[in-house]
Parts: C-alpha cells; sequence; structure tokens
C-alpha cells in the first residue's frame, strides 16, 4: 500500500544457510550456493530474505554462537561474496536482512577467552555474567537458573593460575556465555555492528531470543516450578530473567539508532524483527512494537496452534485484536528453523485437539503422523497465513511441503538439544535438513554442486520427490501454490489491514473478511456451507485443493481440511 514501510506487509522468505544449498562442495550450505539460487527466491514473489547467522562461528549452535560479529563465517564465504548477494539481490528486489544475536556469544569470541585470561574483578569479565560459586569452595552454581537447552544455566570455569574459578552463566549451552547488556562496551559494540551491516547494504536485522537479554541484577533463585514441565521449557518459567525489563533499553536504543541511519542515509528504510515468544500473552507481544523499538515482532500463536479454527481464532484475534489496534504490524510465520514443519505437526493424529496447543516450540506430540493428511492441511495454512493482515516469514523448504524428518540417526544428530537432554529430546535437525533441489540423488538431490559431497544433516530416502524440479511445472504442487499464493496477495494487500472476523470458529470454520476479499479455512473434518454472509457477492479467487472451484461454484460448499480465497 501507498506511503506504508516497505516491511509492513511484506514476505520475507528465511534462509537457515548451512541447509539451503551448498556451492563449493563441502556438503554444507554457503553463500555461493545462496547466491546461485537467489533467483528461485525472486520468482516466489517475496519481498525479502532473512538469512540465519552466517559470522565465524564455532558452529556448536549453527551460528547462533557468534565468535566475531564483523565477518562472514569461512565455511560459508566472505565479506566480497556477502557484498555481491547483496548486489544481485538488489537487482532481484530483494531486501536482505540478518540475523543479530544479542542475548550471547561464543565461548571462542575474543570477549569472553580475554574475560577468562583477565581474572575475577577485571572489566572484561563485566562484559558477562561471572560470579563466584555457592558452597564451601565455591563449587555449587551461584544460583538455580535452567538453561534452554537442557542442563543447569552455570558453568564454572578455570583461572589463569589453573584453580577451579568463578561461574559464568548461560541462557543456552556452555558455549554461549550471556552478554551484560548493563555494561556501555557492549551498547557501543552492537551499535558498530549494525551500522557495519547497514553501511554493506543490509536493510535489517531478525533479533534472537530477546525475552533473554534483561536479568535481574542480583540474579536471585528463580522461584520453584509447579507441575511437571518438559525439561527445554523450565527456563521459561525464570522470572528474573524472562521478560526482565531492562532489556528494553537497549531496544529503545537500537531504535534510535536505526532512525538515525534512516535519517543519515535518505533513502534507506530499516527493519528489525524480534523473537519473543509470548504465546496467549499479546500485551507482552505490544511492548516489543511499542513505536520506539522493533518495527515488527514475531506473532507465534499460530506456530504454535494446533489445527482447530477455534484456536486460530483465539490466536488470530487477540493478536490482531492487541496489535492492530495499537498500530503495530502483525509479523505471522508457521515455520522456522527451530520448530517442527508444519506438515509434520498438522499431521499428527492429535493435531485437532486443544490440548496439542503446548504453547512451545520445542515440545512436540509424539502421535502418529498421516503425511498426506498434513500436506492437505498445510496447503490450507499457507492461504490463511498469508491472507491475513501484516508481514509473513516463510521457512525455506515451506513453499515445497517439506515434512520434518525425524528418523535421523542419532549419530547424525547436531542440535546441542540432542546432546545436553542426553537424547530425551532430539532436537531441531529434522527442520534443517539440505533443501531437494533436483532429483539428481549423486548431488544430494541438487543441493551440492559436487557429486560426492556428503550431506552436513543426512537427506532421507525420497527426498527428491518433494524438489524444486519436481514441482517447478506442476500447476497443482505445493510449490505452485504459494506461488499464486503470493502472487494474488499483491491485491490482498491492497484491501488495507482492516479485517473482521466471522464467527468464532465453533463451526470449525476460520474466517475473516479483508475489504472486498474473505479467507476460509475449513478444519473440519466434514465439507461445510460457505456463511452466507461471506458468500454474497463474492467468488472463489484461490483454494487450496484443486477441486474447489467447482466445489464452491456449485454448492458452496468448502471442503474438510481447506481453505479458500473469495473476492
Ligand atoms: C534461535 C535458536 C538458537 C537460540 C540461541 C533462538 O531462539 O532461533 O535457533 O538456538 O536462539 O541463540
Amino acid at each position: 500500500m501507498a506511503n506504508q514501510p516497505w516491511w509492513r506487509n511484506a514476505v520475507i522468505y528465511q534462509v537457515y544457510v548451512r541447509s539451503f544449498a551448498d556451492g563449493n562442495g563441502d556438503g554444507a550450505g554457503d553463500l555461493i550456493g545462496l547466491l546461485d539460487h537467489l533467483d528461485y527466491i525472486a520468482s516466489l514473489g517475496v519481498d525479502g530474505v532473512w538469512l540465519n547467522p552466517c559470522y565465524p562461528s564455532p558452529q556448536m549452535d549453527h551460528g547462533y554462537d557468534v565468535s566475531d560479529y564483523f565477518d562472514i563465517e569461512p565455511a560459508y564465504g566472505d565479506l566480497q561474496i556477502f557484498d555481491q548477494l547483496i548486489a544481485r539481490a538488489n537487482k532481484l528486489g530483494l531486501r536482505i536482512l540478518m540475523d543479530v544475536v544479542p542475548n550471547h556469544c561464543s565461548d571462542q569470541h575474543a570477549w569472553f577467552t580475554e574475560a577468562v585470561a583477565a581474572g575475577r574483578g577485571s572489566k572484561q569479565r563485566e562484559r558477562f555474567w561471572f560470579r563466584d560459586g555457592q558452597g564451601a569452595d565455591g563449587e555449587l552454581p551461584p544460583n538455580n537458573w535452567k538453561a534452554v537447552f537442557g542442563g543447569g544455566a552455570w558453568s564454572r570455569i578455570t583461572e589463569p593460575d589453573g584453580t577451579p574459578g568463578q561461574w559464568y552463566l548461560h541462557t543456552f549451552t556452555p558455549w554461549q556465555p550471556d552478554i551484560n547488556w548493563l555494561n556501555e562496551d557492549v551498547v557501543d559494540y552492537f551499535d558498530r555492528m549494525l551500522r557495519f551491516w547497514f553501511d554493506r547494504g543490509v536493510d535489517g536485522f531478525r533479533v534472537d531470543a530477546v525475552t533473554v537479554v534483561g536479568k535481574h541484577p542480583d540474579l536471585p533463585d528463580a522461584p520453584s516450578i509447579a507441575g511437571a514441565v518438559a525439561e527445554t521449557d523450565a527456563w521459561a518459567f525464570n522470572p528474573y530473567t524472562v521478560f526482565w525489563p531492562s532489556a528494553h533499553d537497549a531496544w529503545r536504543h537500537w531504535r534510535e539508532v536505526t532512525n538515525q541511519y534512516e535519517r543519515d542515509h535518505p533513502g534507506r528504510e530499516l527493519v528489525t524483527v524480534s523473537e519473543a515468544y509470548t504465546p496467549g500473552k499479546p500485551d507482552l507481544l505490544l511492548r516489543y512494537v511499542e513505536p520506539d523499538q522493533f518495527h515488527q515482532s514475531f506473532t507465534f500463536d499460530l506456530l504454535l496452534s494446533p489445527w482447530n479454527a477455534l484456536s486460530f481464532h483465539k490466536a488470530a484475534a487477540r493478536s490482531y485484536q492487541a496489535l492492530h489496534d495499537a498500530g503495530a504490524t502483525l509479523t505471522w510465520a508457521l515455520n522456522n528453523h527451530d520448530a517442527h514443519r508444519v506438515v509434520t505437526r498438522y499431521g499428527r493424529a492429535d493435531a485437532h485437539l486443544m490440548s496439542s496447543w503446548t504453547g512451545s516450540n520445542l515440545v512436540n506430540s509424539a502421535a502418529p503422523v498421516d503425511l498426506e493428511l498434513g500436506q492437505r492441511r498445510a496447503r490450507a495454512a499457507a492461504l490463511l497465513i498469508l491472507g491475513l493482515p501484516g508481514a509473513a516469514y516463510l521457512y525455506m523448504g515451506e513453499e515445497l511441503g517439506l515434512p520434518e524428518v525425524l528418523d535421523i540417526p542419532d549419530a547424525s544428530r547436531q542440535d546441542p538439544i540432542f546432546a545436553r537432554t542426553e537424547g530425551r529430546e532430539k532436537g531441531r535437525d529434522g527442520c534443517r535438513v539440505p533443501m531437494p533441489w533436483t532429483t539428481h540423488s549423486a548431488s544430494l538431490n541438487g543441493f551440492s554442486t559436487s557429486p560426492s559431497a556428503k550431506a552436513w544433516m543426512p537427506q532421507p530416502d525420497g527426498w527428491g520427490a518433494f524438489s524444486v524440479e519436481v514441482q517447478d511445472y506442476d500447476c497443482n504442487s505445493m510449490l505452485a501454490l504459494y506461488r499464486q499464493a503470493l502472487s494474488f496477495r499483491v491485491d490482498m494487500v491492497e484491501q488495507g489491514e482492516v479485517i473482521e472476523f466471522v464467527g468464532d470458529g465453533t463451526d470449525g470454520l476460520f474466517s475473516f473478511t479483508r475489504g472486498s476479499y474473505a479467507v476460509v479455512v475449513n478444519t473440519s473434518a466434514e465439507d461445510v456451507e460457505i456463511p452466507r454472509e461471506i458468500m454474497v457477492g463474492r467468488k472463489l479467487i484461490l483454494g487450496s485443493l484443486p477441486e474447489a472451484f467447482s466445489q464452491v461454484d456449485e454448492s458452496s460448499l468448502i471442503a474438510a481440511n481447506s481453505a479458500v480465497w473469495l473476492g
């Protein structure tokens, strides 16, 4: 829409770099591979690309352990290739967003190794959260905080003189020491980092794990948790870091930095999007998109929702009411590199049950999966999020209907969650399996330029059946549906951002009107009549199933587990 910043209704394609395309033949994705496939991304009709972290990193959490925020991971390329990527993206009309990780860096970052070397009480240690341990010899951690990926949130170092020393806080893994945002060096460092990448032409940042960046300065024990809670969810109940308000000073400061950059560089329009899981709590989400903080914050409620119209209605309506009314933009996603892929989630035998709304992206149902049903529902869900007002983030492979790979051999698993929970939780490798581009098994289904490369994460048998090559010329493929929806979305966006919900989902339909358009999703197992108030004066524009056209025109029925756009 005219006079709106480009990002407000943008569709951004998320690239998990090591799994997208391997351009140097080593079995892991890289920037050359991405450059070679940028035309494909543009052909989808999206507005931009978000790159998961591609800075130098020991890869203990695949890039979310950054050892240098001012360079490119050598296995992925270098700054020169990055510049080429920006130039090519500009030509194709694609924006590039990077991923910034403010909560922690790698334990191999120079700041951390210097802090360990500098000793107790040093200025260098103040950039992190070093504390003496409890117990007679400081042998117990300073408090009871739990780490997100299993185990405790503290590790003990050996002091330069060889004695057992202080402990440092790590909300995720021991390889990711938490940074102290009350320290001025930290604030200056990240200011420089943002500007460094803006100067190279980056249009914005996805900001990692913002909800845990603040910490109660005294680091008190977290209250004990009532009831059974999954190992990777225990951290979420710690009020002394999760949503601790001091972090908002940093976000307000970052907004000043981006606003100032825009003023100094007329024509540049930057965006920051925060990763804050706030399921069922739009008031908390709202705090991140106040006009002086992030431009966007993911609305994860749909990603966490079961396949159920009632729950879709709740998720969308309460987020819409809170954010739209406040003038903030909504930011939807069904998938990302941390969550089980939607085809598998919706194919689960319990996918329709409200009780399968866990509010967690790391804890998954173990119910049996019907992939055909999951595909059918995922097609409908695509029309759902692409029809809603606001921005939509798509995760690579979602447009191919890739399922979660559930049977990765334990020996191949790399997500630290697997090792940190001693295998009790499998982790996120299953949504990070290298993309299938063709059916040539020798090149890892077109993922690699080398016929002999070994994929960093194995592709399952039959992976090529999902490939771009197979779907490109099939007008009923998932890929074709995404392309069609993205092209019709341009008109949908012209309808504005005001929507009216029709019904509350109890009849199995999640429906809303948007100007002269309407979106209807049938999550029930029956065909259902589309309400008259939606049908009157409207015709089918797009259906998630090819048969939608004859069915809607003849009988106003929407098929089970499907969606339509009317206008
Ligand atoms: C990212 C994860 C990452 C974690 C630690 C997140 O929420 O999305 O992939 O492991 O932060 O940085």
